[in-house]
């Protein structure tokens, strides 16, 4: 067996969302608990990749910095992964530029991404026609700023959800791009590998035909790893579900109550179907009451710890400094490599 890269990014938009803990976050704790010795786990908070959307500047500077003491609070080790801004490693914009001049425009619209990160920025349809001129060059080029990110480190393996898969098959084809055109007696990049993470998309607690959101206008929507146990209470006694009588899990008829016993499943381990035979004959009012019950049991550690982090400024600086410094290093031989092929 080969030793394995596992590269994975996070926006720094926020405090997460229950939707991205269980859907992303979670699983690169797993990742890491799972890991071999040799594996090598990078793990980055993906700055540049926030400026695509406009972002407030004194907003981004304290979510970049939360971002790093969720990783932290969550059980990320810093000695164990390199837990890094993206945006304090130089070497991901200067990959960007060179593998831009690799992908053709007609690559990048076949993308569906930021026609739908677009659409839900303007709050229009995601069928309607792109207007060109309010579609900046970074969110069109994002995907290529991604390959970058994960080709710069040579990832073996990716974790990531089925939105991105897209992604991922450009930063193949990229990297193969790379490799015929720039040969030497070695391809410089391995493909990168697909993680399959089996986890469950969470949905908004308001409208269960949507995904739980951290840009949904409804704050009520969505539950953030920050809420407190009776923030958790009310957003989910207030959850949209439906008038049938007892509980089934029905995920295509019965979104919202499903979406219920989802969250219930994902906290516990169990599976949801089996939960539903349990609450059969009871109500939604008894469901949501354990459905609540179990979320807190969940965020409360996490929830506990990111307050701590917070706090320790000069702490989060530290670990900040030392995961740049040794994620520059790492990529350094590459990108040395890089501009001796292609001739710079
Ligand atoms: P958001 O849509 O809230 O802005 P992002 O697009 O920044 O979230 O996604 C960050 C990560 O969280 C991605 O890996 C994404 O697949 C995952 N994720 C986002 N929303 C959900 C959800 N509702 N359920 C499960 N996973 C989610
Ligand atoms: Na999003």
């Amino acid at each position: 067996r080969r030793p394995r890269t596992v590269f994975s990014g996070i926006q720094p938009t926020g405090i997460p969302h229950l939707g991205n803990y269980l859907g992303a976050l979670s699983n690169w704790v797993q990742l890491q608990s799972k890991a071999e010795p040799d594996d090598e786990l990078i793990f980055s908070i993906v700055g540049y990749h926030a400026l695509t959307l406009p972002q407030d500047p004194k907003a981004l500077r304290s979510s970049r910095t939360d971002m790093l003491a969720v990783l932290l609070a969550i059980g990320l080790d810093p000695q164990r992964s390199i837990i890094f801004h993206q945006d304090e490693n130089p070497h991901h914009t200067e990959l960007a530029w060179i593998l831009n001049c690799l992908c053709s425009v007609g690559r990048l619209r076949r993308m569906t991404t930021w026609k739908s990160r677009l659409a839900t920025s303007r709050n229009v349809n995601e069928e309607s026609e792109v207007d060109e001129s309010l579609l900046n060059a970074g969110l069109f080029t994002y995907p290529v700023l991604q390959a970058a990110d994960i080709l710069l480190y040579k990832a073996t393996h990716v974790p990531v959800g089925e939105d991105q898969k897209q992604h991922l098959e450009l930063c193949r084809d990229l990297a193969d791009i790379f490799n015929r055109t720039f040969k030497a007696r070695n391809p410089l990049f391995p493909l990168p590998e697909h993680i399959f993470t089996p986890s469950k998309r969470i949905l908004s607690l308001k409208d269960p035909s949507s995904k739980m959101s951290k840009s949904a206008p409804d704050a009520q929507s969505r539950i953030l790893m920050t809420d407190t146990a009776t923030q958790i209470k009310s957003k989910i006694k207030s959850a949209v579900t439906d008038s049938v009588p007892g509980i089934t899990y029905d995920p295509i008829s019965r979104p919202g109550t499903a979406n219920l016993l989802d969250m219930f499943g994902a906290c516990t381990n169990e599976n949801p179907a089996d939960i539903a035979k349990r609450y059969e004959g009871k109500g939604h009012g008894a469901l949501k009451v354990d459905v609540a019950d179990a979320v807190e049991e969940l965020l409360k550690g996490p929830r506990a710890e990111l307050e701590r982090i917070r706090q320790e400024k000069g702490y989060l600086l530290n670990i900040a400094e030392d995961g740049a410094s040794r994620a520059r290093e790492r990529s350094e031989a590459t990108m040395r490599e890089v501009k001796i092929r292609v001739g710079l």
